[in-house]
C-alpha cells in the first residue's frame, strides 16, 4: 500500500499531520535508513522500513491494549470536564483508539483500548453474553440470600430481571469482600444488583472478560499491548 510518509506517521499517532509535516522536514524521519525530508513523499507501508527519531515504526492496522483503569478517569475518547483512560496513553497516540466498553468513573481494573470497531462490536453486543468478573467492596454483611437473589436474576427496574449472575462472597463482615460475574453490560450493573438488595459497592474492579485476564503487574494507569494470544482469545 503506497501512502504519504506524512500521512503514514500522522495515522500511526506520531502527531497531527502539521507537526509530523515540520518534523519531516526537519529531517526526523527515515525510509529504510535514508533521511527523508519530503513530507509527501509515497512510501509502501507493506515493505519499508519507517524511524521517526530512530524509534522504528511497525504499521499495523489494528492495535489492542489492556489498560487497568484507574478510578477518577471517564471510559471515554473526550471529554470537555474529566480525563479520559486516552488520555493516560502517553507517547504516540494511534488515531481511531477508543474504549471497547465502559467502566464507571470510580470503577477501575480491566479495560481494552482498541482502533479495532468490528471487535469491540463482537464483545460487547447484547446477544454474546461475555462473562465480566468484578471484584467488589460491598458496605454491610453479604449473606447467602444476596448470593441467591445474584443467581435467580435481580429486578434493577429494567424491562426484563438480569440473567443469573455468579456471587461468591471471600469475606463477610460491616465491609464483606466479594468476586461477582455478570454475562451482560448494563448501565452501573454490579451497583444496581447490590443496590436492589439494600447493599452499597463502595469499590469495584473488573479483573477478566470472558478468558482474558487483567495482567497483575499493571498497576492503576498503567497498560500493556495485548498479546497474540490474548487478541485471539478475544476474537
Ligand atoms: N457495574 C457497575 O456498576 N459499574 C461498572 O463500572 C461496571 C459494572
Amino acid at each position: 500500500m503506497m501512502v504519504r510518509l506524512d500521512k503514514y506517521l500522522a495515522d500511526l499517532g506520531a502527531g497531527t499531520r502539521s507537526e509530523v509535516k515540520n518534523g519531516i522536514r526537519k529531517g526526523r524521519a527515515a525510509v529504510d535508513g535514508r533521511i527523508v525530508k519530503r513530507p509527501e513523499e509515497k512510501i509502501d507501508a507493506d515493505l519499508c522500513r519507517v524511524t521517526y527519531d530512530g524509534i522504528p515504526i511497525a504499521y499495523r492496522k489494528w492495535v489492542y491494549y489492556m489498560m487497568n483503569k484507574p478510578a477518577g478517569v471517564v471510559s471515554a475518547v473526550k471529554d470537555h470536564k474529566e480525563r479520559t483512560v486516552l488520555d493516560l496513553l502517553d507517547g504516540w497516540k494511534r488515531k481511531g483508539l477508543f474504549p471497547a466498553g465502559r467502566l464507571d468513573k470510580d470503577t477501575e481494573g480491566l479495560l481494552i483500548i482498541t482502533n479495532d470497531g468490528d471487535l469491540a462490536h463482537r464483545m460487547l453486543s447484547p446477544g454474546k453474553h461475555v462473562d465480566k468478573v468484578y471484584y467488589a467492596h460491598i458496605l454491610g454483611n453479604v449473606s447467602a440470600e444476596d448470593a441467591a437473589a445474584f443467581a435467580a436474576g435481580i429486578d434493577i427496574g429494567d424491562d426484563k430481571p438480569t440473567l443469573p449472575a455468579k456471587l461468591e462472597i471471600l469475606s463477610a463482615d460491616e465491609v464483606s469482600e466479594v468476586m461477582v460475574t455478570i454475562h451482560e453490560g448494563r448501565y452501573h450493573q454490579v451497583k444496581r444488583m447490590f443496590l436492589a438488595l439494600g447493599k452499597q459497592v463502595i469499590y469495584l474492579k473488573r479483573t477478566a472478560m470472558g478468558s482474558l485476564l487483567l495482567d497483575q503487574t499493571l498497576a492503576p494507569g498503567e497498560y500493556r499491548e495485548l498479546t497474540k494470544e490474548e487478541i485471539k482469545q478475544l476474537c
